[in-house]
């Protein structure tokens, strides 16, 4: 009996001290609280221009990103075989973005190994994307470089006055066999056709390759830069899962490489993480968040900015959001 009653309570504070661990790690036991100011500069931006609603890294993707109010549009650019920034996500063609002359999915083709003149062969318009109802294919829609997306811009601003110009969210891509050599002529190219712009106020470039970021800099401390992080599948599901991000390390990483902003993906973004970017001074604009719910949520634990692939449930939030309507 006594044996017994001595295993029963050994048993019972194993537990209490598993739950009390597992409560050290999960977020709503010991997160501190975070006051959101509703009234500062808030960044809007528009995933690869409105991934939801028109064929993504196009011109009609940066029109409705426009058009809806958004203050930056994010877009994703790949160097070319002629050495120029071609705007497109992935850094080789696909057949689920693009067809070809034929009008079959195109081929894994690898950008750096086509000119921007045979990159324009492709129709990126045409197909819509199950993960995406709501995308409205724009057949016969071409691939742009970054300077005619920034020509298109100016073009659109003239035309419609908006109260304030947009800015520009523009991550470099590569292939993950890129070597620093690659790195340095893409930071070349980015950061003339941002100069020869006149845009260098405007925009942020942003990476997940963290030496891409120091390499601009060194080119013009005037540009500022965005840390880029996703977190493992492990990672995620603990996250998901609820227990707290390890976020120092990620921390770390924006910090050395320079960064302004630290933009991870949303799972990340908990009350500690944010104090520890406050107190680093960093920007956080975290990405992946299409949800209503998680854009307010976003909101109240005081992020810089949301990116999104719906800009019109963006704005809308965040104008209910601002007027306390929420
Ligand atoms: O801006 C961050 C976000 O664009 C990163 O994800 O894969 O859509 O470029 P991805
Ligand atoms: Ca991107």
């Amino acid at each position: 009996m006594k044996l017994k009653c001595v295993f029963t309570s050994g048993i019972l504070s194993l537990a209490i001290s598993l739950g009390f661990l597992i409560c050290l790690s999960l977020t709503s036991c010991d997160q501190p609280r975070i006051i959101s100011d509703r009234d500062k500069p808030f960044d809007l931006q528009g995933h690869r221009g409105a991934r939801a609603k028109r064929p993504e890294n196009t011109l009609p993707a940066f029109k409705y990103c426009m058009d809806q109010k958004m203050t930056t549009i994010e877009l994703d650019t790949v160097v070319t075989k002629d050495r120029q920034l071609i705007v497109h996500h992935d850094t080789a063609l696909s057949g689920k973005l693009c067809l070809d002359l034929n009008g079959n999915p195109a081929e894994a083709v690898p950008i750096r190994d086509l000119t921007v003149e045979e990159l324009k062969q492709y129709d990126c318009g045409s197909l819509g994307n199950e993960d995406f109802p709501e995308l409205k294919p724009v057949p016969g829609t071409r691939l742009s470089t970054l300077e005619e997306v920034f020509d298109f811009v100016e073009e659109y601003e003239r035309e419609n006055q908006p109260e304030s110009r947009f800015r520009f969210n523009i991550e470099l891509k590569f292939p993950s066999d890129h070597s620093s050599n690659d790195i340095n002529e893409a930071a070349e190219l980015m950061v003339s056709a941002i100069e020869k712009a006149g845009l260098v106020e405007y925009s942020i470039v942003q990476c997940f390759v963290m030496d891409m970021l120091p390499a601009v800099r060194k080119l013009n401390p005037s540009i500022r830069l965005s840390a880029l992080f996703q977190p493992s599948y492990p990672q995620g599901a603990m996250l998901m899962a609820g227990f707290k991000a390890n976020s120092e390390e990620i921390m770390q990483k924006a910090i050395t490489a320079g960064a302004d902003i630290i933009s991870p993906y949303y799972l990340y973004v908990q009350p500690e993480f944010m104090l520890s970017a406050r107190s680093n001074q960093l920007k956080v604009i975290p990405w992946g968040i299409n949800d209503k719910d998680l854009m307010i949520k976003m909101m109240n634990l005081d992020v810089d900015g949301i990116i999104t692939d719906y800009p019109k449930r963006l704005y809308t939030t965040h104008h209910e959001w601002k007027s306390d309507d929420l």
